[in-house]
């Protein structure tokens, strides 16, 4: 089959893309409108390099979705929907300096066209952008649910400083890791589309959780496709967790079922750092052998039936099913 071929079925996110065409473009706009500076030209150059790149936009489309599978009939939700992209782009800048990486949306990273001072400055404008962008709605709850993610995140990524170079990290630290960065703006953008819809708490409740397992589903993914993917597949660089000396969750399950003798060589690369030639090609072995990325396969896939379940409480809606398919999707590209 083509892909021209009519029974190629749409990736859920192209369906979301689809459903959600109008309000996307008119984030877009809002976007590239608060992305400029008129007293800073590097401000620009860099997030133009970002956002031409592209970006899958989930976070946005989720808030854009729940907002009108509860019936929302404002136009809040476009402010709120480019806030959460804005904290999203902010984020992956900072990130890119703290784990030195070099691509991103396959392009050459920030930190490594310009510098880590403009990715870090320009990361911090992107925030402040933000919240102004989210005052803009008058909302207080909502200002709260999205303040509280941007805390959460820097707490999730400070806390992987600490959880890296040391094996004693377990799978209660690394779940705290990945709720923080990744999960908690995946429930705050879906979180937000219901609050400023003003949907009943049950159902803003099931949008949160929703958000939060397929976070966490969506980062064990990443997390293996940094090991067994290919560059090409997701615009980033293989391998870079393990020059980082990131424990995830694959290395965490592998390290549980290591012999002495793959112990050793765990300390050596992950926590005295001494990585040669031809480790990461053995650390890919030993992670095969020990089941450890089948389990932490396994594991992504028990996070996406959560975050489908969490649908449930919903009022019926076409796009209910599409975030349902979104949950089996993040998941399918690890299969
Ligand atoms: C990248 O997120 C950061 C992670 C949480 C792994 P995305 O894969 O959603 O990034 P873009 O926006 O599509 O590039
Ligand atoms: C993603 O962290 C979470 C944030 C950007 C806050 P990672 O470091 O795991 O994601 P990638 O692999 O760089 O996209
Ligand atoms: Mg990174
Ligand atoms: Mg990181």
């Amino acid at each position: 089959m083509n892909a021209m071929d009519k029974k190629v079925p749409l990736r859920p996110q192209d369906d979301l893309a689809d459903a959600l065409a109008g309000d996307m473009a008119a984030v877009n706009v809002l976007i590239r409108e608060r992305m400029a500076s008129k007293h800073a030209p590097r401000i620009p150059e860099v997030t133009a390099h970002l956002v031409e790149a592209g970006g899958k936009r989930l976070r946005p489309m989720l808030t854009l979705a729940a907002a009108r599978i509860c019936g929302y009939t404002g136009d809040h939700h476009i402010k709120l929907a480019a806030t959460v992209e804005f904290i999203h782009t902010a984020t992956l800048l900072h990130d890119d300096v703290v784990d030195e990486s070099s691509q991103r949306r396959g392009r050459p990273t920030a930190n490594l066209l310009w510098d880590n001072k403009s990715s870090v400055l320009v990361g911090d404008y992107l925030f402040s952008r933000s919240f102004q962008l989210m005052v803009e709605t008058g909302t207080l709850r909502v200002l709260d649910i999205l303040a509280n993610a941007s805390a959460t995140i820097a707490e999730g990524e400070v806390l992987q400083l600490t959880a890296a170079q040391d094996l004693k990290t377990d799978e209660a630290i690394y779940l705290q890791v990945v709720r923080g960065k990744t999960a908690a703006l995946f429930a705050a953008a879906c979180e937000v589309g219901a609050v400023i819809a003003g949907a009943p708490e049950d159902q803003v409740r099931a949008f949160y959780n929703y958000g939060d397992a397929l976070g966490i589903a969506f980062q064990i993914a990443d997390d293996l496709l940094d090991y067994s993917g290919t560059s090409a597949q997701i615009g980033k660089n293989i391998g870079d967790d393990f020059r980082e000396r990131k424990v995830t969750l694959p290395m965490i399950k592998a390290v549980a079922k290591a012999t002495p003798e793959q112990r050793a060589f765990w300390t050596r690369v992950i926590e005295k750092g001494d990585q040669r030639d031809g480790d990461l090609d053995h650390a890919m072995m030993l992670l095969t052998e020990t089941g450890g990325l089948q389990a932490a396969r396994d594991e992504a896939f028990v996070w996406a039936e959560k975050a489908r379940q969490a649908l449930t409480v919903l009022p019926d809606h076409p796009l209910r099913q599409t975030l349902s398919d979104l949950a089996d999707y993040v998941v399918s590209r690890i299969n």
